[in-house]
């Protein structure tokens, strides 16, 4: 990894990508140990900073730093003194002048990680790891995803991908709401760097306005989809980022678009089904298919410290061995 700050996929390239997963191999082995828990960054200070509720990424970077042995600090938006007419810059540069090595930053504007690591650059230099800003972007999510396939493809079916091109040949397609999802922007870019096949599969409405430049095909028949698919990722409907009636009942796209029980029948015999996360349960995914073999759910969550420590690792650590 080459520059200071994660702020996007395209900071990394693709053998940017291959350095995390090599390295996150190593830290799930860690998360294994009695006592998961590495030296690699004792000393560092990271720092959380969420404007916009989670519970998954907050909770695996701050498990990530801790099994590095870093300092943890944890801020949140609704409590802190923004309340008071505080700006954004002004609470950032107070929290560097605490000493923080590393800010990560969820925001629901699109670009704020990227005007904080600006801020920063002239002040002290911590770095930024972008957590989800607005609908731009969410790299370590789409890392973490890609680890995930990778090894469940080997676990499952013992296919072991030549590298760095891990996904190369496999056929990915991302149903939902991808207007509004960073994680659809992060995903699209890592997995075809990592030569996937990508198929978007939505209403006409939650599309961006314009494809131009994705490596994409697009459809809006997911039950041809679905035999012929590797992964099938679904996205929640991102109601919290909806200005306007993009369908007309939540009925009609569960019916339409919902891996329902009934539709899991047509997946192939090797597909796995993901998500990010929270899953809303009888909307894009019906309780018995979020719970059967075919979900890597859970499992995407946990690959996330691991993914979370090596990225950490790369732009915080020395250099020097991960330790004992
Ligand atoms: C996603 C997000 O916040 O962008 N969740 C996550 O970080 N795992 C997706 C979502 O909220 O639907």
């Amino acid at each position: 990894m080459s520059g200071r700050h994660l702020l996007g996929i395209t900071d990394l390239g693709v053998d940017g990508i291959d350095e995390v997963m090599r390295l996150a191999d190593t830290f799930v082995e860690v998360g294994r140990r009695p006592i998961p828990r590495v030296p690699a960054l004792r000393g560092k200070t990271v720092v959380s900073t969420f404007f916009e509720d989670s519970t998954r990424t907050r909770l695996s970077f701050e498990a990530a730093a801790k099994r590095l042995s870093a300092d943890v600090m944890t801020f949140t938006g609704s409590s802190s003194s923004l309340n008071k007419g505080e700006s954004l810059r002004d609470t950032v540069l107070t929290i560097a002048a605490m000493g923080a090595d590393a800010f990560v930053v969820r925001h629901g504007c699109a670009g704020v990680p990227a005007q904080v690591a600006g801020w920063l650059d002239q002040a002290g230099g911590a770095s930024v790891l972008n957590a989800g800003d607005g609908a731009h972007e969410h790299p370590t999510q789409a890392l973490l995803d890609c680890f995930t396939i990778s090894r469940e493809r080997e676990a499952r079916f013992g296919a072991r991908p030549a590298r760095p091109g891990v996904l190369r040949g496999l056929r990915v397609a991302i149903v939902g709401d991808i207007r509004h999802s960073r994680v659809a922007r992060s995903n699209v870019l890592a997995f075809s760097a990592l030569g996937a096949e990508i198929s978007l599969v939505a209403p006409a409405t939650l599309l961006p306005p314009s494809l131009a430049g994705w490596p994409v095909e697009v459809s809006h028949d997911i039950d041809a989809l679905l035999p012929k698919c590797d992964v099938v990722y679904l996205l929640r409907l991102q109601n919290e980022r909806m200005t306007e009636q993009f369908l007309p009942t939540l009925r009609e796209y569960t019916a339409t678009y919902g891996l329902t029980a009934e539709r899991a029948r047509l997946l192939g015999p090797s597909t796995i089904v993901m998500h990010p996360g929270p899953i809303r349960r009888g909307i894009e995914i019906a309780a018995e298919v979020a719970d059967s073999p075919v979900s890597v759910i859970t499992t995407q969550v946990a690959n996330g410290v691991a993914v979370r420590m090596a990225v950490l690792y790369l732009l915080l650590g020395s250099g020097a061995p991960i330790g004992a």
